[in-house]
């Protein structure tokens, strides 16, 4: 197969994405298919070896990747989307190429958008019956035309200290604490910066546990892993900054803790309607855990948290990557049953 794996993006995430597109066009197996790195610009411009190109539909299930300067043109088998983050994780890609009409890898449109929105993640959730932090979501809107009213509603729903986060990005970009009722607006001005949606969540006091999934109907669950830091929260140094974090897998918990987080993960993963590979982390207060939030695209390179989750269970990151190009040949036969 010939495929292209998209990376970098206009979100905020493209150098974390540049990193994983890297290393999974590294882990493709050079006897099975051939790559075509494309890199998408954070104004947006896609190239491919320097070229500007773009995906066009090239009939059936083919894509076409169009030089426009004028050099010769690829045909392109399955699209690999390492972007994290608006434009990339969020079904806006993944909707491009379901209008050329070809197999991607990862969340389709809808689970891609709902994963990576946390407010409607956390109605989803809740209608699943799958325990959330206390929260309240926020348009910028409302929060311009009358604070006193998001004030009180956040101190009588999660009451403080909590965390004010913007609705969909990632890599803990635009997300602060808020300790007092008296850095409530402060934390909220830096989420809508970001985002003209908000979430402000009760602060979980405990620990952060994640669970790695693969698959498409029936995920395979991963062991749970703990994530270990000095930091007070889990901040944009502690995720990426060499040897700023740890993780434990799997995480020093009872079993049943183990079993309940794996259980919880895959409830996660049916109410987005998941495929291809998800990472679901969650807050543990005592005995209790409460989902956090789901990746779609969770960060990739051989080294990040799912890569060394699905280790645990054995699977090499070559494997990973194989299979995730499987998965999604896969579910785009399945989809094609389906007449539309
Ligand atoms: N409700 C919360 N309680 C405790 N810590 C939180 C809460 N929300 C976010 N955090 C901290 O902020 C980090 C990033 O938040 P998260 O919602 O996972 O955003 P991102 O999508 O950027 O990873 C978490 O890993 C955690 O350390
Ligand atoms: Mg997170």
């Amino acid at each position: 197969m010939r495929i292209a794996v998209l990376g970098g993006g206009r979100s905020s995430e493209h150098d974390v994405s540049i990193a994983s597109a890297a290393s999974v066009a590294d882990a493709i197996d050079p006897s099975l298919h051939e790559v075509i790195r494309v890199t998408i610009a954070r104004d947006g411009a896609w190239t491919s070896d320097g070229h500007p190109v773009a995906l066009v539909p090239a009939g059936g299930d083919l894509a076409r990747l169009v030089r426009l300067d004028g050099g010769e043109s690829a045909d392109v088998d399955l699209v690999f989307p390492v972007l994290h983050g608006p434009w990339g994780e969020d079904g806006t890609v993944q909707g491009l190429c379901e209008t050329v009409g070809v197999p991607y890898v990862g969340a389709d449109v809808a689970a891609s958008a709902t994963g990576m929105d946390k407010a409607l993640f956390h109605v989803l959730a809740t209608a699943a019956g799958i325990p959330r932090v206390e929260t309240v979501v926020i348009l910028h809107a409302q929060w311009q035309a009358d604070p006193a009213a998001v004030r009180d509603e956040v101190a009588n729903t999660c009451g403080y200290p909590a965390f004010a986060k913007p609705a969909r990005l990632g890599s803990s970009f635009g997300i602060s604490p808020v300790p007092t009722a008296d850095d409530l607006d402060a934390a909220l001005e830096l989420a809508f910066a970001h985002d003209d949606k908000a979430l402000v969540e009760r602060r979980a006091l405990g620990r952060e546990v994640e669970v790695g999934l693969l698959g498409n109907a029936e995920p395979h669950a991963s062991p749970l892993g703990e994530i270990l830091h000095d930091a007070d929260w889990y901040d944009h140094d502690a995720k990426y900054e060499p040897g700023g974090m740890r993780l434990a897998v799997p995480a020093d918990v009872p079993p049943a803790v183990q079993e309940r987080a794996r259980e919880l993960a895959v409830a996660a993963w049916n109410a987005i309607g998941c495929s291809g590979l998800a990472r679901v982390d969650f807050f543990l207060e005592g005995d209790q855990l409460y989902v956090s939030e789901i990746n779609t695209i969770p960060g990739f390179t051989d080294t990040s948290v799912w890569g060394r989750l699905m280790a645990g269970d054995g699977f090499a990151y070559p494997d990973l990557v194989q299979q995730l190009i499987e998965l999604a040949t896969d579910r785009h036969a399945a989809k094609a049953a389906y007449r539309g």
